[in-house]
């Protein structure tokens, strides 16, 4: 979007999530909390981003693209004061100022973008968003003049008993023109009660100059909540599961169990696939068209399911790749193989990739049967159309070549597979 810059304030230390690790890194789903909030920034076309780091700056940088800028907060005394110290990224920039917080993951693009819009067609000098709350408790409350135009935010700390009866609520998200939010936040004073700077002041403070100020009221109360707690965590992540399942099933993926299905924000199904209840599909996956998988069954980073693939009940994948067709239904555990299309990993398979120090690949080439129970202690690779007996043990090393059988423990070859 032309001259938009946006700036995420994410130096907070979030004592209420009692964590040595920064707030805006707690994951859901396989992200990082932040990582919600600069998709929303990026996705509204915004041509700079800059985050406000503070607490554990340090650590928070190491997870932002090298494309985002960042500005450190010395002392943390407040929201106004964690715009000021992004000055530079501000300094004589005449274009708009999205302001965002690191800790609302539950914010859509679709509603930034009307902020902006409503912004622009309506040459506020301020546009804002708020959300009408059943519990608004904590929150800063929109008081309105007789007319319903915008007079300030009042604190929850600073509210009277009237004001603290106002449902309508700031959800922390604005839009401003930028000459005259960096003229106004050097007017911000010390709240005294809070010994903060409070950025919500400069609602006030613009209503006193007679500058236009608008606001958004979101259809959706749930996007302005914020994460203080590891309440709000799990709060926020359902709805957020429920988002990515929405996503998959308006995609063509059937989803038998929606209650019981996590699936993280970074994974790719395709359509015609179903997943069966008690399924948990990690970050990095990608799964074919037509697959089934579950029940229970755990898809780990790394996996790729080519079309028509089963992956059935108490299996887990990690790291491996299954061709077309390759059935894996009962109880049995796939790490770093490479196997083929039309394989039959049967019931209490298990490749021993971890030897102590080393990942080791297993690969099983197409149309190769793995009996009941066999184990595969990697690297072992067992040939095309081959065959591993019920509980043979397939040493470290081996090659079964293509359409041999292998048996026993250790398993040894014996004879060519009958077909
Ligand atoms: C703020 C708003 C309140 C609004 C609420 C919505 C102010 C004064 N109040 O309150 O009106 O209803 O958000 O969730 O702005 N931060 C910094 N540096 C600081 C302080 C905060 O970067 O010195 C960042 C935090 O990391 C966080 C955001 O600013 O991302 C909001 O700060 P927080 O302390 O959570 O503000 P609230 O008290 O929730
Ligand atoms: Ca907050």
């Amino acid at each position: 979007m032309k001259d938009l810059r946006t700036l995420i304030l994410a130096a907070g230390k979030g004592t209420r999530m009692k964590s040595d690790l920064a707030k805006v890194l707690h994951p859901l789903w396989g992200r990082p909390l932040i990582q919600y909030v600069l998709e929303v920034a990026q996705s509204v076309g915004s041509l700079k981003i800059c985050v406000v780091l503070g607490h554990q700056s340090d650590t928070v940088r190491k997870y932002l693209d090298r494309s985002i800028a960042t500005a450190v907060q010395k002392r943390l005394l407040g929201t106004a004061d964690a715009v000021r110290s992004a000055s530079s990224f501000l300094k004589g920039f005449r274009g708009d100022v999205l302001i965002l917080c690191g800790d609302t993951p539950l914010l859509t693009k679709e509603t930034v973008r009307s902020l902006v819009k409503k912004h622009r067609t309506s040459k506020a000098a301020c546009t804002f968003l708020t959300a009408c709350v059943q519990d608004p408790y904590g929150y800063g409350r929109i008081i309105r003049d007789v007319v319903g135009n915008v007079a300030a935010i009042r604190e929850h700390k600073d509210a009277s008993d009237a004001e603290k009866a106002i449902h309508e609520i700031n959800v922390g998200v604005y839009c401003f023109r930028g000459p005259e939010l960096s003229e106004t936040l050097k007017k911000v004073t010390l709240n005294p009660k809070k010994k903060e700077f409070y950025l919500t002041d400069i609602v006030e403070l613009l209503v006193s100059k007679n500058l236009k100020i608008e606001t958004v009221t979101t259809g959706d109360a749930n996007e302005g909540l914020g994460i203080n707690t590891r309440e709000d965590l799990a709060a926020a992540g359902e709805i957020l599961r429920y988002r990515i399942l929405r996503k998959w099933m308006l995609e063509g993926v059937t989803i038998v169990d929606p209650k019981t299905t996590y699936i993280d924000a970074d994974v790719e199904i395709g359509q015609d696939t179903t997943i069966r209840p008690f399924v948990v599909i990690e970050n990095n996956v990608k799964i074919g068209k037509n697959c089934s998988v579950g029940p229970f069954t755990r898809l780990r980073p790394g996996t790729r399911l080519k079309d028509h693939v089963e992956i059935g009940n108490f299996a887990e994948v990690s790291r491996s790749e299954l061709g077309e067709h390759s059935l894996m239904k009962h109880f049995s555990f796939l790490g770093d193989a490479r196997v083929g299309s039309r394989v039959n990993i049967g019931a209490g398979v298990v490749t021993a990739n971890y030897d102590g120090k080393n990942k080791n690949v297993t690969q099983i080439a197409d149309e190769a049967f793995i009996g009941s129970d066999s184990i595969l202690v990697a690297p072992v690779k067992i040939g095309r159309k081959a065959v591993t007996g019920a509980g043979s043990v397939v040493k470290k090393g081996t090659v079964v070549p293509p359409g041999k059988v292998a048996v026993g423990v250790p398993a040894r070859v014996i004879s060519r597979r009958k077909s």
